[in-house]
């Protein structure tokens, strides 16, 4: 008999879909600090629309965006859906997992009902003409954060995805190595290769911020993995191992220099002393590489604390490429280097189906791993972004279980 609510980890026959579910959601009047605005609650279960799936939830990655969901800043998310006519006053996030197909639309036909999957986070409508001209779907007006932008991620006890998002899971990993890695991997993969001509080749010299995080941890492999030299920026001695572990040829800690944040003027006393750190920034990364080398690819994600530096040390012709500005979006840059060296300077976001399934497929050949670092209870969701939004976090990908009861389950290979 259908019940109209499920424990977790019990599991209903495959297309039995109760009326209600778990999730971990965000309501307007409890904005602010992640531990608090994260509350577990039993919410309806999504319908579907003809070409969306519902994912039994396995495992669900823990991200950044969801920081920034619980904070309300610097988009009300909530607000947001409602403008565009959604009915829901509670945003349940979650954009990276693992899981099984559970029921599908009427017009899916790239998955089915049992198969074991791992959520790409990028979507958007597919009826929108940009994305049926063949062109960038990312780049589409339509295009969306899955779990971030949209409601019922993989927070949820059965989330709701589009079918273009569904990507194999790797069966040499649990399903909560399986669940953490996607979104920053394909968002790393997309940077690293989206960008032609400035893609990784063998040999080149990519910069990476962040390095033992989820973003950094990934790029850190992937450039590996393609023959390039990453190095790594860190700010704790304690993630260099980690960070060596990951493919760094070598590891800067970024405490050991204080010319961070907005550039001076370039005409004050202070842009000398400015323009000193910098250049023994760029001697760091010398050092690291055994030759007097500049990163081809910069990678960058901190923004406001970082961008001047980032902009200073890529090479002649390089690429400073971004994704965030976590410690601010007020970006400054001494021009004269980048008109001068030909600089490019590219924003860019998530990744397109091509982008998720290229990097799954460097998981799946265990070229890169999924930078798992803890493993938490559904329970603990709000704690693990708050350890976050305080970057006392564990290094790499965290992961909380969701309908899997035990750490380990789920390889099959
Ligand atoms: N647009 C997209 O598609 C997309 C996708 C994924 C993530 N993101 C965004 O990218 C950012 C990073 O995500 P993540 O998952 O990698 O987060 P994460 O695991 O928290 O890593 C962020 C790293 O940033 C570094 N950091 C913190 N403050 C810094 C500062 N003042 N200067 C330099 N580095 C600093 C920290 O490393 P150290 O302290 O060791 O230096 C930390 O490990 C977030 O803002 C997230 O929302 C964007």
């Amino acid at each position: 008999m259908t019940k109209d609510l499920y424990d977790l980890g019990e599991m209903p026959e495959v297309g039995v879909v109760p009326k209600n579910m778990h999730a971990f959601t965000v309501r307007q009047d409890r904005f602010g600090d992640p531990k608090d605005a994260w509350k577990r609650e039993v919410i309806p279960t999504p319908e579907l629309g003809p070409k969306d799936v519902l994912v039994y939830v396995m495992a669900t990655g823990i991200n950044y965006n969801n920081v920034w969901a619980a904070l309300g800043y610097p988009l009300d998310v909530i607000a947001d859906r409602q403008k565009k006519g959604e009915p829901e006053d509670f945003h349940a996030g979650g954009s990276d997992c693992s899981g099984i197909v559970w029921a599908v639309g009427s017009e899916v036909d790239n998955c089915k009902p049992g198969d074991e999957c791992v959520v790409a986070s990028g979507w958007w409508d597919p009826e929108d003409p940009w994305v049926k001209s063949g062109k960038d779907p990312m780049l589409a007006n339509s295009t969306r954060v899955w779990g971030y932008q949209t409601n019922y991620g993989s927070y949820c006890q059965f989330a709701k995805a589009q079918s273009h998002q569904i990507q194999k899971k790797p069966k040499h990993l649990s399903w909560e190595e399986a669940g953490c890695y996607m979104l920053c991997a394909s968002t790393a993969y997309r940077m690293l290769m989206g960008f032609e001509p400035h893609t990784v080749k063998e040999g080149d010299v990519v910069l990476v911020w962040g390095a033992a995080g989820g973003l950094g941890a990934s790029a850190l492999q992937i450039v590996s993995a393609l023959g390039g030299k990453p190095v790594a920026v860190i700010s704790e001695e304690d993630k260099r191992d980690f960070c060596m572990s990951k493919g760094a040829v070598g590891v800067i800690n970024r405490k050991d220099f204080d010319h961070w944040g907005t550039m001076p003027d370039t005409k004050s006393k202070e842009w000398g002393a400015w323009m000193k750190g910098a250049r023994a920034f760029g001697a760091a990364i010398w050092e690291c590489v055994g030759e007097r080398q500049n990163p081809q690819i910069v990678f960058e994600h901190p923004g406001e604390a970082t961008l001047p530096t980032s902009g200073f040390v890529c090479d002649k012709g390089g690429m400073i490429v971004i994704c965030a500005g976590t410690t601010g979006y007020n970006i400054t840059m001494d021009l004269r280097y980048h008109w001068m060296m030909q600089k490019r300077l590219q924003g860019s976001h998530v990744a397109n189906d091509e982008q998720a399934a290229a990097v799954n497929e460097l998981v799946i050949a265990g070229k890169v791993d999924p930078g798992m670092s803890e493993v938490y209870s559904f329970d603990e969701i709000g704690n693990a972004h708050q350890l976050m939004w305080e970057n006392k976090h564990p290094h790499g990908n965290m992961v909380c279980l969701v309908n899997a009861t035990e750490k380990g389950q789920g390889k099959t290979a």
